[in-house]
């Protein structure tokens, strides 16, 4: 099973993708994650894609195409998940053709729905692990300890373009750059499934289920 988890910042793909990759075996691949990776260590990457994420623009799509490329080979035969990929309908084309080069398909295109407020609210209370990854939330989904994370006890971080102005770009980037794809995807007969996200993890996770357990 490979799926895209589609939807604008906040909306929880990140939340979502994880506990669906542990529950599945799937392999998760976060192109923001790989970037925030990145930058953190430094490389040369890292120092070019952090110019863009800063300001809430996203990277080039040569980069990100790159970069994928090399996840995808290494997820060998399980299925993936992909989380923030693609972004462009460019990106939705050069996946399509590496997809096809490597004898594999999406199956399913799951598109997280959730209303701009809730988005800016979530995204003002996010919290993450920057050791293991874990992500919460202050108002939503808090952490047992004030500012600790559960699994490994290190100190948590807000991201750098959780600032409002920035997160005010990203959802303007999503509306013009990245939403189109959901009418590419359905222009090409994907398989387009659409979820309220507005509502407990829970009950989220448990839609997405209904469709990769079909
Ligand atoms: P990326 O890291 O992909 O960020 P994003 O798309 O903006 O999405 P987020 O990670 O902010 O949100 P999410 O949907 O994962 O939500 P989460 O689960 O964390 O990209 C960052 C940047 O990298 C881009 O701006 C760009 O510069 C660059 N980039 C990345 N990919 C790229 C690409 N392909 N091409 C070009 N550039 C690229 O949840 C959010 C919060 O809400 C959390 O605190 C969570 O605890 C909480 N929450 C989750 N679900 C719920 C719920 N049901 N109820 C209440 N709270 C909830
Ligand atoms: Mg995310
Ligand atoms: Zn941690």
């Amino acid at each position: 099973m490979n799926l895209v988890l589609f939807g604008p910042p906040g909306a929880g793909k990140g939340t979502q993708g994880s506990v669906l990759a542990e529950k599945r075996g799937l392999t998760k691949i976060s192109t923001g994650d790989i970037l925030r990776d990145a930058v953190r260590a430094g490389t040369t990457l890292g120092i070019e894609a952090r110019k863009f994420m800063d300001a809430g623009e996203l990277v080039p799509d040569s980069v990100i195409l790159g970069l994928v490329r090399e996840v995808i080979e290494d997820a060998g035969n399980t299925g993936f998940i992909m989380d923030g990929f693609p972004r462009t309908i460019a990106q939705a084309e050069g996946v399509d053709k590496m997809l096809h080069d490597m004898r594999k398909s999406i199956d399913a295109v799951i598109v997280l729905e959730v209303p701009n407020e809730a988005l800016v609210q979530r995204l003002s209370g996010r919290r993450s692990c920057p050791n293991c990854g874990a992500v919460y939330n202050v108002y939503y989904d808090k952490p047992k300890q004030e500012e600790k994370c559960d699994r490994c006890n290190s100190e948590l971080v807000q991201r750098a373009d959780d600032k409002r102005d920035t997160v005010v770009r990203r959802l303007d980037v999503y509306k013009e750059q990245t939403s189109p794809i959901i009418d590419y995807y359905q222009k090409h007969g994907a398989d387009v499934h659409f979820i309220n996200g507005d509502r407990d993890i829970e009950d989220v996770q448990s839609d997405i289920l209904k469709i990769v357990d079909r």
